[in-house]
Formats: C-alpha cells, sequence, structure tokens
C-alpha cells in the first residue's frame, strides 16, 4: 500500500466526521488526489427533499473540478461498513469521466482497504467517445 494512499484514506475519514446525516445516519467521507499531488475531501451531504442527497465521493470530485483541478491519481471512499465501503453507479459514473485507470481505495472504519480500477468496476461504462 503506497503511503500516499494512506493519508487519502486518513483525509477521507476525517471530512466522514462532517457528513450531514440527519436521515439515514450512514456518514460517507470521501478524498481525492490529484497529480500535482493536492487532496480534494467530501462528505455526503443529504436534504429533507431525500432523493437531493450528494454522495462523498462526488462532493470531493467536484471541489476538485472547480478549483481546476481535473487530473487525479486516486480516490478514497470510507464508511462504517461491514466491508470496504464500495461507491454507488451515480458515483462511478461521475469519477469515470475523468479516467477510468482512476484507482478507487474503498475503506471501513475497521481497516479493511480494497483497491480496484474504476474501469473494473463500471465496465464498458457510457464515456465522451459514444457522444461522438
Ligand atoms: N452515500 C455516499 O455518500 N456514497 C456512496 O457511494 C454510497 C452512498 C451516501 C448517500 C446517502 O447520504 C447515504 O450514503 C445513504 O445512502
Amino acid at each position: 500500500m503506497k503511503k500516499e494512499y494512506m493519508k487519502l484514506i486518513k483525509g477521507a475519514e476525517k471530512a466522514r466526521k462532517k457528513a450531514y446525516t440527519p436521515y439515514s445516519k450512514f456518514k460517507v467521507g470521501a478524498a481525492i488526489l490529484t497529480v500535482d499531488g493536492k487532496i480534494f475531501t467530501g462528505c455526503n451531504i443529504e436534504n429533507a427533499s431525500f432523493g437531493l442527497a450528494v454522495c462523498a465521493e462526488r462532493v470531493a470530485i467536484f471541489k476538485a473540478i472547480s478549483e481546476g483541478s481535473t487530473k487525479f491519481e486516486a480516490i478514497a471512499v470510507i464508511g462504517d461498513t461491514d466491508k470496504p465501503c464500495s461507491p454507488c453507479g451515480a458515483c462511478r459514473q461521475v469519477i469515470s469521466e475523468f479516467g477510468e485507470d482512476i484507482p478507487l481505495i474503498m475503506a471501513n472504519l475497521k481497516g479493511d482497504i480494497k483497491i480496484k480500477k474504476i474501469k473494473k468496476l463500471l465496465p464498458e461504462a457510457f464515456g465522451k467517445n459514444d457522444l461522438l
């Protein structure tokens, strides 16, 4: 396990504490590492209009993009799950927009870790080439 991946998991764990989850009570944290070494973090943010909840991964990635970072080394996600926290389909699609080879580091609070590339988690994803 690369040292920078451990740092990313720690960042995701810290961000998870800020999750706004009065409805599900399920807190998730995420952190994304840019190619130039910056880390952007995110937590899930729910709403009284339940369908408007946004996942931690998308908060982290949208923060990065909106600050001008578009190239990524890895993304970590952590939740209090039995197995390493697995990102939802919508987040897989959003991450895949920025690179099918991005390693997704899935973690839980017990210290279990699983790493898979986004293209493995979302095979044959719809992408920009399909629009040509
Ligand atoms: N959630 C995430 O933040 N990331 C995922 O990949 C899965 C689900 C959040 C959304 C919602 O606030 C809560 O977990 C329960 O679904």
